[in-house]
């Protein structure tokens, strides 16, 4: 029988976690509300601009593991909002295949011939170097950012138990007929390590590797340590591109101390959302800082379960320990989503709703949970509170990285004809994406109407009456409507 690999080696289920990323439709089923929205988008941005202020040198950043590059179009927006312009961030992920949907992508293209922009291939596994894809050159790096955002989880990992003396392995098997994915089905068996120093020859970094294995002996007893090994050679080798300073910023659902981490025989928790993902070990990165920066800084989010942030800086950085401070120092980074489960089905006050979007920073997913309240209301806000929510409503859409299934557009434009702002609503409602197109062409319609330019709205509502394959009868109301007032 094959003996049972390692984690890390385990090459059917890296293969299959692979797979499924190269399919853009995974976004449907992966999480990402906690790492890519607004709030935290602003959060990171003024971090990177705290981290760079007095340099000249263009500054790098590098989003590894960036996925449907919304969080990365968010970040540039707020940097390009803040009237930042020294830098290039390079959206990262491992294949072709990935990146020829941020090709296809208008906003993310804008960007590219803007010059705020560019794409690599970094597999966190095997890459040692970048290079730019539409620029078509290799990238040389003075200053580095790397944002690892729900990646560390993702990348190959090994586990382990120390027992006072002893050291084990602990690997996995698919269960029997399962999917490779039912991570409940694992079956886990431990086996002891015989010689620890040699565990990690023939690896890319291999004595960094090492020496964390040698410092959880020490510092871990009775513990399991799950190590991200994907994650650290990664680090390891963009580490290795910069020439200079470097700060890291790690967003995920993972440990930060070592009294976290489960005890010995506590079965690790992977968890499985059509891909699988691993608690992250945020310590290990700051065991990494610590070994190669002598006056590195680390900064540590508030604990939560779902989300945790950690800063590596390789070198003492007060502008960036002010700004954590007063950011994620205060609440915890996956507040956001815990603040709209707060929202209950009944109507809540107008004030409540304006206050969570603009915490927000006008979140486009924090919009969609709150737009039939602000519908709601919108017949009755007036004056000065008026030309605010307008206001509100135009920054969500300038941030707003289109996904499918989420028409943000179409929600954008109803709120506006609700609030009677028509020329705004038809501007939104022009780019709706909705499948249901003829109901976006009909509310253009009616914003015609209400501006009295009736032939306008009578082209409208007979377009709609049969984008709808002429079930949609009310169109032909408003249309006979229009038609008297014409003359
Ligand atoms: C859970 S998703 C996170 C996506 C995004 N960062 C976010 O916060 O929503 C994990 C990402 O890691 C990428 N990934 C998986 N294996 C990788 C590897 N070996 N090297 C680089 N990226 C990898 C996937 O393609 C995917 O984009």
């Amino acid at each position: 029988m094959r003996p049972r690999p390692r984690v890390s080696q385990w090459k059917e289920l890296w293969k299959a976690q692979k797979q499924s990323y190269r399919d853009e439709a995974v976004w449907e089923k992966v999480p990402h509300k906690a790492s890519c929205n607004n709030w935290l988008a602003k959060i990171y941005a003024r971090l990177i601009v705290a981290f760079h202020q007095d340099s000249d040198v263009r500054l790098v950043v590098v989003e590894v593991g960036a996925g449907h590059g919304r969080f990365g179009f968010l970040v540039v927006t707020e940097l390009l909002d803040m009237g930042f312009h020294n830098f290039i961030y390079v959206l990262t992920d491992f294949c072709n295949d990935v990146i020829n949907k941020w090709v296809e992508n208008a906003q993310l293209m804008k960007l590219v011939r803007e010059g705020w922009m560019d794409f690599a291939v970094f597999d966190a596994d095997t890459s040692t170097d970048l290079f730019l894809q539409c620029r078509n050159m290799k990238i040389h790096v003075d200053h580095l950012v790397v944002i690892m955002n729900y990646v560390i989880d993702s990348l190959c990992q090994d586990v382990f138990e120390f027992e006072e003396e002893n050291v084990y392995e602990v690997s996995a098997q698919f269960g029997k007929d399962t999917s490779w994915n039912d991570t409940d089905e694992w079956e886990w068996k431990r086996r002891p390590i015989k010689d620890i120093s040699s565990y990690y020859r023939g690896y890319a970094h291999s004595a960094a590797l090492q020496s964390l294995l040698h410092t959880y002996k020490d510092v871990a007893a009775n513990h399991s340590v799950i190590l991200p090994v994907g994650a650290i050679i990664a680090l390891c080798n963009l580490l290795e591109i910069a020439q200079g300073n470097c700060m890291t910023l790690a967003g995920d659902k993972g440990d930060m101390e070592v009294c976290a981490f489960p005890t010995c025989g506590v079965v690790p928790h992977v968890s499985s959302h059509h891909s699988v993902s691993f608690t992250a070990n945020f310590h290990s990165l700051q065991l990494v800082f610590e070994s190669r920066f002598q006056n590195c800084q680390v900064l540590k989010s508030l604990e939560s379960d779902v989300f945790n942030c950690m800063c590596l800086i390789s070198r003492k950085c007060t502008d960036v320990s002010l700004e954590w401070r007063d950011t994620l120092g205060e609440v915890a980074a996956d507040s956001f989503l815990h603040f709209q489960s707060v929202l209950g089905p009944d109507s809540v006050a107008l004030t409540s709703v304006l206050a969570l979007l603009r915490l927000s920073n006008f979140d486009s997913d924090i919009f969609l949970l709150v737009c039939n309240r602000l519908l709601q209301h919108s017949p009755f806000v007036n004056g000065g509170i008026l030309n605010d929510m307008v206001a509100d409503l135009v920054r969500v859409s300038q941030r707003y990285f289109f996904m499918a299934n989420k028409d943000v557009m179409f929600e954008l434009g109803r709120v506006m004809m609700g609030l009677k702002e028509y020329r705004h609503a038809l501007n939104f409602l022009s780019q709706s994406r909705n499948e249901e197109h003829f109901i976006a062409i009909f509310n253009m319609g009616v914003c015609k109407f209400h501006q009295r330019h009736f032939e306008e709205s009578v082209v409208l509502f007979e377009e709609a009456f049969l984008a709808s394959n002429e079930k949609y009868t009310q169109a032909l109301r408003w249309s006979k409507r229009a038609k008297l007032l014409c003359k």
